[in-house]
């Protein structure tokens, strides 16, 4: 136990935990579901769901983790027995997730090189889809892409030398660095896209509030859903990262900044993305609701275009943005291994190395399968999978298990207080033990429903 590692300081856990946070999802999803589910309407679901499930959910994993000192499966099993395999479920999810997540940075890091020559053409969808990943091409069936494989090797060779190097010198000497240059790189790109002729008109489509969705169940249960995946929560990820930070450490405070700074990244991107929609629905003398993406073809087909009718600095343009999108992605990728790769070392005893090797490298090898000819179809079930089966179930668990079975909130309460200058009060057991729970379980059993019926 002395001998566990830790952050060299809070600062370095608040970057690396900001860096778990930040990822493809306040890009390429938050957007897009601000933008369905109401606009400037949103807002308000979004920000209730952030204070009463995600910044409440972040106190209680960083309590967890922190008191404990394990990782998820040990801290759960600390606070009562049969926690243990809660902790493992989660480590489950997030090893498959970083099996494809790991993919999708290749992808990005691939653009990045295409970002010099515009190599995406004109027809930039059949451009991702037929030549890039080979959807579709019978000669080259169930076989390597050459052009996806070569960059998840070197993303893998990044993350394994990352994580080898251990909590401090590797995660948090690494999110020290990218974390910032992602915000400025970013920052940059949101301030070109806010300048360019349209961009007005994109930002009035993404914030005009349709107050009528305010009364939908689906407008909440969505809110919840992105604050759940954007923070990173019920992934094991957050209970990890806090086991390693230094004993008296205001985990209260850290957990508002990690949820300030993750929905403030996630607005910026908002006026981004919106921004760029803008300015290519003028350029083609469409709408801004014709052409509002989200996801996989946002990042790959819908930006490629907007790059391509950029007045100028096109390449420049495309280098930051696909830069930013492999930074964003690999602060998340190593905070979702760095979960088994804990849980691994304390289960068997074996060295952080051996962890590694064994965790990571199983990793890499199965994310080798997308990058074969069939990557994008496994890729979308992979992540169906996930979606309906994973996110809600664990993170409802965890909570029932916490407030009612081993009946510890009272305990994990002043356990924070006990190193915070911020007092937790009826609010943060209110929204754990009722308004979290119940929000929770009516998502999975929507997503059952759905897909029993
Ligand atoms: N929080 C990350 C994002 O917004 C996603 C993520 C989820 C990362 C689960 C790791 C684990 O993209």
């Amino acid at each position: 136990m002395e001998n566990r590692a830790q952050f060299g300081s809070r600062a370095g856990f608040i970057f690396a935990a900001v860096g778990s946070a930040i990822g493809l999802g306040n890009i390429w999803r938050f957007p897009a579901v601000a933008y369905d589910n109401g606009g400037g309407a949103f807002f308000l679901p979004y920000l209730f769901a952030l204070l009463t499930a995600g910044i409440p959910l972040l106190i209680l994993e960083f309590a967890i983790g922190h008191k404990y000192r394990g990782s998820a499966p040990l801290s759960l099993a600390r606070v009562r027995r049969g926690g243990e395999w809660i902790g493992w479920w989660q480590i489950g999810i997030s090893f498959v997730i970083a099996t494809y997540y790991s993919v999708i940075i290749a992808w990005a890091l691939a653009y990045t090189y295409f970002s010099f020559k515009l190599d995406w053409g004109t027809d930039t969808t059949n451009f991702l889809i037929a030549d890039y990943l080979k959807v579709g091409d019978t000669a080259s069936m169930g076989s390597f892409v050459p052009g996806v494989l070569i960059p998840l090797i070197l993303v893998w060779v990044i993350v394994l030398a990352i994580m080898y190097a251990g909590v401090k010198r590797g995660i948090e000497a690494a999110t020290k660095i990218m974390i910032p240059l992602l915000v400025v790189l970013f920052t940059v790109i949101v301030i070109r896209a806010l300048t360019l002729d349209g961009a007005v008109e994109g930002l009035n489509t993404f914030f005009k509030p349709d107050w009528s969705t305010i009364t939908n169940g689906k407008v909440w249960v969505a809110a919840y859903g992105q604050i759940f995946f954007s923070l990173s929560i019920g992934f094991a990820i957050m209970i990890t990262y806090s086991s390693y930070l230094p004993k008296k450490s205001d985990i209260t405070n850290s957990a508002f900044i990690t949820g300030f700074a993750n929905s403030g990244f996630e607005l910026l991107a908002g006026f981004g993305v919106f921004a760029a929609l803008g300015f290519m629905a003028a350029q083609q003398g469409v709408g801004v609701n014709e052409v509002v993406q989200g996801g996989v073809l946002l990042a790959f087909s819908v930006f490629p275009t907007i790059i391509n009718e950029l007045p100028g600095f096109q390449q420049a343009f495309g280098i930051l943005f696909f830069v930013s999108l492999t930074l964003a992605g690999l602060t998340s990728l190593i905070s979702i291994v760095e979960t088994y790769i804990a849980g691994i070392q304390e289960k068997f005893n074996v060295s952080r190395a051996s962890a590694v090797t064994f965790g990571a490298g199983l990793t890499a090898i199965i994310s080798l399968a997308f990058a074969t000819q069939n990557g994008l179809n496994l890729l979308d079930v992979a992540d169906y999978f996930i979606n309906q089966f994973g996110v809600a179930m664990a993170g409802l668990f965890e909570v029932i298990f916490i407030a009612w079975f081993a009946k510890q909130l009272k305990p994990l309460q002043s356990y924070a207080d006990s190193v915070s200058d911020i007092r937790l009060g009826a609010w943060w057991r209110i929204s754990l033990s009722i308004i979290t729970p119940v929000v929770l379980g009516y998502m999975m059993f929507d997503n059952l429903r759905q897909n029993l019926v």
